[in-house]
């Protein structure tokens, strides 16, 4: 066995589609390459995870891990029962829409295959990934898990095969963290009842957000406008918000991103709390957005470039 072994996953950023992609509807997801987790694994004495947000031996795990205890006792077991010391070091902010518990289970997995010297294929992972996912998230789409795992831009539709998407142009954004944790279990699920209770009403909404994803992904793949790109994206902001998955905090940065030259905001994943992500022209309008962001009480900004060498 390996004295030390390590797995390292990317966090992971919705363009557009989020709920929507929960109902069979495209969304565009990328890797979101400055926020990473590393996991070392170690040989212990008793099986214990040492992280930012927990501490402790496997059986103390608080339930928003559950996900993540039930694989890794699974794969600690088919590996003939060893105990290891897990050491999660992220900087994907827990709970703010950036896939932040994929990468974690991702990262442990592929920590705990080099640990144990085994193979890991992609669907193997992918599977972990997922089963944690479900355990975490009750009903997830998978845009998620695949984003993570494939570290590669896709357009991911429910069910189907898998796309990956080539930007044909550098886009810039600025992703903004309102310091409030995103609810997305119960985001998903408030948006699941307006869809039973009111279809009528909700159900052109969830078409129109992948109508969004649709035209965006035209753009991105030929010529980006991104003035066009940017009206799409605050569109898609104003249907999320009628699907009740907004909030104030969101909507405060949004706001300031907009009135400081981006072209489009709205939130990225689960909602109610998390990140907004903004598009802007270039790098000089990115760094007024995000110091406008930071002045306006973000927790946390970052200037990312999709399309560069690596994507
Ligand atoms: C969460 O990152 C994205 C949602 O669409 C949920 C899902 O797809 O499972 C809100």
């Amino acid at each position: 066995m390996a004295a030390l072994a390590t797995g390292i996953a990317t966090a992971k950023l919705i363009l557009c589609g989020e709920h929507a992609v929960v109902y069979g509807e495209p969304a565009i997801s990328v890797p979101f390459s400055q926020a990473i987790v590393k996991t070392d694994v170690t040989e212990a004495t008793e099986t214990s995870f040492s992280s930012a947000f927990f501490e402790g031996s496997l059986d103390e795990m608080p339930a928003f891990l559950a996900g993540i205890k039930e694989i890794t006792e699974q794969i600690l077991r088919r590996m003939g029962d060893k105990k290891v010391m897990i050491n999660v070091m992220s900087d994907v902010p827990i709970g703010r829409g950036l896939g932040s518990s994929a990468a974690v289970a991702a990262s442990i997995v592929r920590g705990l295959y080099v640990y144990f010297k085994q193979p890991l294929t992609e669907k193997e992972l992918l599977h972990w990934v997922n089963q944690s996912e479900k355990i975490a998230h009750g009903k997830p789409s998978g845009v998620d898990a695949v984003t993570v795992v494939t570290g590669k831009p896709v357009w991911f539709e429910k069910d189907k095969s898998l796309e990956l998407i080539h930007f044909n142009q550098k886009a810039h954004f600025v992703v903004a963290d309102t310091g409030v944790p995103s609810e997305t279990r119960s985001a998903v699920l408030d948006v699941g009842h307006l869809l039973q209770n009111d279809p009528q009403l909700y159900q052109p909404m969830i078409i129109k957000l992948g109508d969004i994803s649709r035209e965006i992904k035209k753009y991105f793949e030929t010529n980006l406008d991104v003035a066009q790109v940017g009206l799409l994206m605050t569109e898609a902001q104003k249907l999320l918000e009628k699907l009740t998955v907004s909030d104030a905090s969101l909507e405060k940065l949004i706001r300031t991103a907009l009135e400081n030259g981006a072209a489009g905001a709205k939130l990225t994943g689960g909602g109610r709390g998390g990140c907004i992500i903004s598009l802007v022209e270039n790098q000089e309008s990115a760094r007024k957005v995000a110091d406008a962001l930071q002045r306006g009480g973000a927790a946390r900004v970052w200037i990312f470039t999709i399309g560069e060498d690596n994507q």
